[in-house]
């Protein structure tokens, strides 16, 4: 763990971790997919990987209110972590985040987290909150976050029906 550095975004990451944001998001899309069906899951989650690449960028640019880090292992970016301070509530927020397929569960997201974790305390914010998802395919998620001293949960519950 000690060959890996989080550092802030450089422009010329933002490909790279557009990509690692689909590969990541792969697993999860498959699932909703499987869970949805194919006429759903095509009126929900149109050009899913599309979506997901837009957002990221999204928030890359200088212009929007998120910052964004890096892990990188060996001069190859690995993980990325997007987040934002809110100077009113003091509550900070982690967004998308993901790590390279082939090399999760090796502890970078928690190295991620933590690291971001300094960097909203040292902007003035007391507690940070992230949203993810209570299906199975999230359940890498929900354990990282757990690992990363999340304990105050308030679970929500997406409803469809067919009309
Ligand atoms: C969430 C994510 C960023 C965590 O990154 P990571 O580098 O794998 O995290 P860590 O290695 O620090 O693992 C933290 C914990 O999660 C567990 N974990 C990681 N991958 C897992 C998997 N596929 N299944 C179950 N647990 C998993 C680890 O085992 C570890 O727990 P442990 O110490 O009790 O074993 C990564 O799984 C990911 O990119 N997921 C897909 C995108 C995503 O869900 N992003 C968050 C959206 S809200």
């Amino acid at each position: 763990m000690n060959d890996i550095i989080i550092r802030d975004l450089r422009p010329t990451d933002v490909d790279v971790i557009a990509d690692i944001a689909v590969a990541a998001w792969e697993p999860i899309f498959a699932f909703f997919r499987r869970t949805m069906g194919e006429d759903l899951f095509a009126a929900a989650c149109p050009d899913w990987r599309k979506e997901k690449a837009r957002q990221v960028r999204a928030a890359c640019d200088p212009a929007h209110p998120a910052l964004v880090c890096v892990a990188e292992k060996e001069g190859q970016v690995v993980g990325f972590i997007t987040f934002h301070a809110n100077d009113a509530s003091r509550i900070g927020e982690i967004g998308n985040n993901a790590v390279r397929p082939d090399f999760q569960s090796a502890g970078i997201g928690t190295r991620m987290y933590e690291h971001v974790f300094e960097r909203l305390r040292r902007l003035g914010m007391r507690f940070v909150k992230v949203g993810t998802g209570g299906d199975p395919a999230h359940a890498p998620a929900r354990r990282a976050y757990e690992k990363a001293g999340f304990s105050i949960q308030l679970p929500s519950v997406t409803y469809y029906r067919a009309l």
